[in-house]
């Protein structure tokens, strides 16, 4: 068997643990907050205080280790907790490079409150290579951030590219993977030095949890800053979100392989649509970035799509209005379908255009999925 057990098999079994006591096959929830100390002064259990270690953490991080091929993982108690850190372990005056499509709240934080703590963020078109190469300031560049497929335009950035440019400038590739999850993509096989998840999104997939995730590929000094960042600031998740977390990852290969195809299927569709603009998928032979996206994407190309309707942002408020089926709501990554009138949230300095929607593809009958966008556009 080749690079067994599969993603499949590590998911289903959540890494087959078995609870030594009881034999439970489902871990249980561990509400305590301390932890007893040994007459010797040590913690031996290697627990001792739930900000610092939490053993509902442990199985979650360990399987995601393992679908990332990481040295080691860490869960935040939002997907902003997790991006956020890797910027907060480097020191003020430090540079990072990011794409000018990017999740917009991270965004807002590098041009907000990470510029006044004393970062430089420049923003380039990540699609081309160049301006990353030209953007990066010798010696004071420390990240080179991508998010690929990029909220909301599914944007993909060549990961390896990418990679070669960050180390060579001696820093490091950091990803968030959000959209595309371990399942389709796998940054670290591709050069990233850090993979980032909203595991909000798809990895716990019910939409009823927040958390967020980091994977490094090294347990070195910068990762135990992070740590720390962690540690000290208390962006931790609780027992109890980890717990529904780890039953979520359970099902996520099937989840995303479900969702990917629902996608692709709508996406064929609606680009042949009379009342749509364009169809933003990068599972489509006529996205921009299609190559990149069949190379580093396996197994499908992820279930977010945008939709530019004819018309305008008038025209698109009206379709989110007029659906049934799909559920008007932010966030993306659920069993059920969401769509989204974006500009109305990114607000002013958005790159993203009025007339799109933003559509989270879920797990329903792909049919009854299409009929209704039909009767919103007003075919
Ligand atoms: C791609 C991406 N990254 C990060 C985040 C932030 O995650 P959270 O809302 O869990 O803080 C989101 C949330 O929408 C996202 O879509």
């Amino acid at each position: 068997m080749k690079n067994a057990p599969s993603q499949d098999t590590l998911c289903a079994q959540a890494l087959g643990w078995v609870e030594p006591r009881t034999k439970a096959l489902v871990q249980p929830v561990h509400l305590a907050t301390t932890f007893e100390r040994d007459p010797d002064n040590e913690y031996s259990s290697g627990y001792s205080y739930i900000r610092n270690e939490n053993p509902s953490w442990d199985q979650a991080e360990q399987l995601l280790t393992r679908l990332e091929g990481g040295a080691g993982s860490l869960l935040f108690a939002s997907g902003m907790a997790a991006a956020t850190s890797p910027f907060l372990a480097l020191k003020p005056g430090d540079h990072v490079v990011a794409p000018e499509v990017m999740y917009w709240g991270l965004r807002k934080w590098l041009t907000g409150i990470g510029r006044d703590w004393g970062l430089a963020a420049d923003f380039v078109d990540m699609t081309d290579l160049a301006q990353v190469r030209s953007a990066i300031r010798p010696g004071t560049t420390r990240i080179v951030w991508a998010e690929t497929p990029s909220n909301p335009m599914w944007q993909i950035f060549d990961l390896t590219g990418l990679a070669e440019i960050a180390h060579a400038a001696g820093a490091r590739l950091a990803v968030d993977s959000t959209a595309a999850t371990p399942v389709l993509t796998q940054p670290i096989a591709l050069g990233a030095d850090l993979v980032m998840h909203a595991a909000t999104k798809y990895l716990n997939g019910h939409s009823d949890v927040l958390a967020g995730t980091l994977t490094t590929t090294r347990d070195d000094e910068y990762w135990r800053r992070i740590q720390a960042v962690r540690t000290s600031g208390g962006a931790v998740l609780g027992s109890f979100e980890a717990w529904l977390l780890l039953r979520g990852m359970r099902t996520l290969p099937l989840r995303v392989r479900q969702a990917s195809a629902n996608a692709l299927f709508l996406a064929e569709r609606l680009e042949r649509h009379p009342r749509i603009a364009a169809v933003l998928y990068p599972g489509l032979p006529s996205h921009p970035q299609h190559a990149i996206a069949k190379r580093q994407m396996q197994g499908g190309f992820g279930g977010m799509l945008s939709i530019q309707v004819k018309g305008g942002a008038a025209a698109a408020i009206a379709c989110a209005a007029k659906v049934k089926l799909w559920k008007r709501a932010t966030s993306l990554g659920g069993v059920e379908s969401l769509i989204e009138h974006r500009a109305s949230i990114e607000g002013v300095g958005s790159p993203v255009p009025g007339d799109l929607l933003r559509l989270s593809t879920g797990i329903e009958d792909k049919d009854e999925l299409l009929a209704d966008l039909d009767q919103a556009l007003g075919a």
